[in-house]
């Protein structure tokens, strides 16, 4: 892919690389390539080591590919369908019934953009979703009280634009980001927040 982003400071080119399609072109991906994805997420720094990811798959053209698909919302539902895997992230709220963990939900996000690299380098796109039904997951998946569900992703080949429908065609496309000036403080906070365009 020619990416149409630029950076203020030179930067590892998979950082801009790295985008998210909802087009996809319906290969199945092995268990072999998921898990060497996941390989990526397990070595995310997380407070303590603590390692508070798990991880939730299933391949396409499998009942647990379904069962995964059916928890999304159905906008999602409707093109994560031609992903070739899904992947349900949680993160453990607390080990030991009594001291929160307080970094489990950015540790996970730390694995989250782990295994969106990792998928990138393999010449794979993942796409993360935050669209799910939160209520019937931990049901449906079996979770323990202290597993929190964070996050799904989309994983596969990326299809063609014209897979999708027309209202998402349009939104195909690598997305900005707001300058570093509007980001980043050199010591206190000034200005103000600002919505991204
Ligand atoms: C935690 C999280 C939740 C997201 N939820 C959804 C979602 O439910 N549906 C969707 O189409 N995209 C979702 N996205 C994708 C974001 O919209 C996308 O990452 C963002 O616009 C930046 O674009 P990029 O990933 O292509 O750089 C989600 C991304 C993240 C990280």
């Amino acid at each position: 892919m020619t990416t149409p982003r630029t950076s203020e400071y030179p930067i590892d080119k998979h950082f801009l690389e790295r985008w998210s399609p909802r087009a996809f072109t319906q290969q199945p991906l092995t268990e072999e390539q998921v898990l060497t994805i996941l390989e990526a997420a397990r070595w995310a720094p997380s407070a303590s080591n603590l390692q508070p990811w798990r991880f939730f798959y299933g391949l396409r053209g499998t009942p647990e590919f379904d069962t995964l698909l059916s928890l999304l919302v159905p906008f999602n539902e409707g093109w994560a369908k031609d992903a070739g895997a899904l992947i349900f992230i949680a993160s453990v709220t607390s080990f030991d019934g009594q001291r929160q963990n307080l970094t489990n939900s950015f540790d996970a996000g730390s694995a989250f953009m782990s295994l969106s690299l990792q998928a990138h380098s393999l010449g794979l796109v993942a796409h993360g979703m935050a669209g799910i039904e939160y209520d019937k997951v931990p049901v449906v998946l079996q979770f323990p009280e202290n597993l929190k569900l964070e996050a799904a992703v989309a994983i596969g080949y990326q299809g063609d634009a014209s897979s999708l429908p027309d209202f998402l065609q349009t939104r195909e496309a690598p997305s900005t980001r707001q300058p570093l000036s509007d980001i980043v403080f050199n010591g206190h906070f000034t200005g103000e927040i600002k919505v991204p365009a």
